[in-house]
């Protein structure tokens, strides 16, 4: 529970601006679905990527588990296992053929009297002399180091990948590592408005509000656990297999070479097959997976959606009509992209099996067609066994090959929100402040709480178009301008002066809760905005909204303890604790309770009457003991003690 200030107040009012649009969401279930539906523009269809994986997903990812280090010592390990496995199996054709010499030298000698016993140490074909028992030494140990490096590169492999997941985890989160997949946007960003630092900061808890307005929980929750979930699970075992695979089928192809160099030719024919089978394959699995992946969004959007307007679909008895009905329709959508996932797998199986098998024909007739003299059954048997092993990995190699590319488009889905726009400027501009405010210590900003809008505009943003045309021409010639800023509040001019308490009253929709959007700067803002002088651009985004307090109609709490929703930072005394609740007259209901302060609260507050969350947020609050506090109509759903109260604080 390491929640700041800033990200507490930020997602009080996220939740509170969600409220908004919550009923809207559960009549929004059949976006993506249908075009004509398709009529909210708060909600675009979720960006589908074409084509095959960009080189730069599988840079980035390789980046993320420790750059070329990590990749050199990665190969390194790989190749030494590799030449280990490959030395086994030609000692072992080694060995066979000595004991088959040496049967056969035994049979001529019993069969004929004049020639002489000859030792196994004694054969012309033992080069190092070895006797059979130290051929089963050396045999041994070529496995027991096969075994040593196999733990060894398998250690190395899945630490490299857990420190993937986990940076790229991160990045999604908080943009907090250098993952970048577009640079050059970046550098753009960089040199043109954000410090180096801001521009680091890309994750989705540093995303500007639009972003949330616009994408459904159920999207941004299904990269951080389906997708996250792939990257973290199947993606480093297809990948091993890969790497395993691809080296298994060098190594197998030099030892088949030298037994039978003629091999090549059914060779390079079969790997063209197989080539032409996995394209044919990947073009379509890997557009079906996408498909899947948003297909499964929609489904997790609809039961997010469900959760949160339970109560009113439980009221109007619509459970079984349209619910389950929308819900049967992303589901049959879902299990079909699925469906169509496994299907085409076996299809890719059953071809790869028939190819592999016309390859082993090829290999075992060779050697009916080309016997010689020197070909002994070591090496045919070598043949044959390294050419089943073959048949069955090259099935599964070109299967996880295929596998790496599906999941990558996880990486891919990850990637796209480690690189969204975000706010800025986080950190305040020490230059700036030294330069306007020499005297002020911003430690104890704002001292006195005084604010001012000076023409103050807000519009609400839409997200970045990708498809954004030039601007249509009217019939008439005249240009129509494609997206006009509408503004929720314009040109307002204000003074609070500090201590003062000020009501601003109007009707449904009038901008009073775009005047707090403005105050946290939490769309795009024209005009300015102090406090006690100092502007936002000034004392940076985390700094401005942590300092200042605010509390928005709907309350947020969370599924913690009451402690920790009090005080998510663990900065207060159990003494400040009580004091805040005391102010808030909660001390007698919390010293009720049989946990006291260690109580838990239910997601949302759910085990509290609305008063109680309102009054629980107003002791945060309270325990702030900041100079300026909002009141979105906090006081909604509390008796006019309570607002006597807020006034009081
Ligand atoms: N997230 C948003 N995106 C786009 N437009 C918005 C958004 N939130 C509010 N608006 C628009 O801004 C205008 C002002 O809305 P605002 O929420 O500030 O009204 P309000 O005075 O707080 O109303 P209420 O008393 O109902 O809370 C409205 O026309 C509304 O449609
Ligand atoms: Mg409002």
């Amino acid at each position: 529970m390491k929640y700041t200030w800033t990200v507490l107040l930020f997602q009080e009012l996220v939740h509170q601006f969600r409220s908004q649009r919550s009923m809207s969401e559960v009549s929004q279930m059949s976006f993506n679905l249908d075009s004509d539906n398709n009529l909210d523009p708060q909600y675009e269809g979720e960006a589908q990527q074409k084509g095959s994986v960009d080189n730069s997903v599988y840079l980035a990812y390789v980046k993320s588990g420790g750059g070329k280090l990590a990749v050199l010592t990665l190969f390194g390990l790989f190749a030494l296992a590799q030449v280990f496995y490959a030395s086994t199996d030609i000692w072992l054709k080694e060995w066979v053929n000595l004991e088959e010499a040496f049967t056969a030298q035994n049979a001529t000698a019993a069969s004929d009297d004049n020639s002489t016993v000859v030792t196994f140490e004694n054969l012309p074909e033992n080069r190092w002399g070895l006797t059979s028992e130290q051929c089963v030494y050396v045999y041994a140990a070529l496995i027991v180091v096969c075994v040593l490096f196999t733990w060894n590169k398998l250690v190395v492999f899945y630490n490299t990948c857990i420190k993937a997941s986990q940076r790229l985890h991160d990045t999604m989160f908080r943009g907090v590592m250098g993952v970048r997949v577009n640079t050059v946007q970046l550098t753009k960003l960089c040199r043109s408005e954000m410090s180096a630092n801001d521009a680091m900061c890309r994750g989705v808890t540093n995303a500007p509000m639009w972003f949330f307005n616009h994408n459904p929980s159920g999207r941004i929750l299904n990269r951080f656990s389906k997708d996250m979930g792939q990257v973290d699970t199947l993606l480093p075992v297809a990948l091993v297999d890969c790497l395993g695979f691809f080296l298994e089928v060098v190594s197998i192809l030099v030892v088949v070479c030298l037994v039978n160099w003629w091999l090549l030719v059914p060779t390079a024919v079969v790997a063209m097959l197989l080539y032409v089978l996995r394209e044919l394959f990947l073009n379509t699995s890997r557009e079906l997976k996408r498909i899947e992946a948003i297909a499964r969004s929609q489904s997790l959007n609809h039961a997010a959606a469900t959760v949160s307007g339970l109560t009113t679909i439980r009221s109007a008895g619509e459970q079984q009509r349209t619910l389950a009905q929308e819900f049967d329709k992303l589901q049959d959508l879902h299990s079909s992209a699925w469906t169509l996932v496994l299907t085409s797998n076996r299809a890719f199986g059953f071809w790869m099996d028939m190819v592999c098998c016309l390859y082993l024909g090829c290999v075992t007739f060779s050697f009916f067609l080309f016997a010689s003299a020197e070909s002994h059954g070591g090496n045919v048997g070598l043949a044959i066994t390294q050419v089943i092993g073959l048949v069955g990995m090259c099935q599964f190699g070109m299967r996880q090959t295929a596998e790496v590319e599906n999941q990558m488009t996880s990486v891919e889905r990850i990637l796209e929100y480690t690189n969204l726009p975000a706010e800025h400027p986080v950190d305040p501009d020490e230059k700036a402040l030294l330069a306007n405010h020499s005297s002020l210590d911003f430690k104890s900003w704002p001292v006195k709480g005084e604010i001012i809008f000076e023409d103050v505009s807000l519009e609400y943003e839409k997200p970045p178009r990708k498809d954004l045309h030039p601007a249509p021409e009217a019939p008439s010639g005249q240009k129509i301008v494609a997206d006009e800023p509408v503004l929720a509040i314009r040109g307002i001019n204000l003074q609070i002066q500090p201590a003062e308490k000020v009501a601003v009253v109007g009707r449904t929709g009038a901008g009073k809760s775009s005047l707090i959007a403005a105050l946290f700067r939490l769309s795009k803002l024209y005009g300015k905005v102090t406090v006690d002088g100092v502007t936002v651009d000034e004392a940076g985004l985390r700094a401005w909204r942590s300092r200042l307090a605010a509390l928005p109609q709907r309350p947020a709490l969370f599924a913690a303890s009451l402690r920790d929703n009090l005080d998510p930072d663990g900065r207060y005394t159990d003494v400040q604790l009580w004091d805040a609740l005391d102010q808030v007259e909660l001390r007698e209901m919390v010293s009720a309770l049989p946990a006291g302060l260690n109580t838990k609260v239910g997601d949302g507050g759910g085990n509290l009457s609305a008063g109680q969350r309102q009054l629980v947020c107003l002791a945060r609050a309270a325990l702030a003991r900041s100079r300026v506090l909002i009141l979105d109509e906090a006081s909604a759903n509390v008796d006019t003690e309570y607002e006597f109260l807020s006034f009081k604080i």
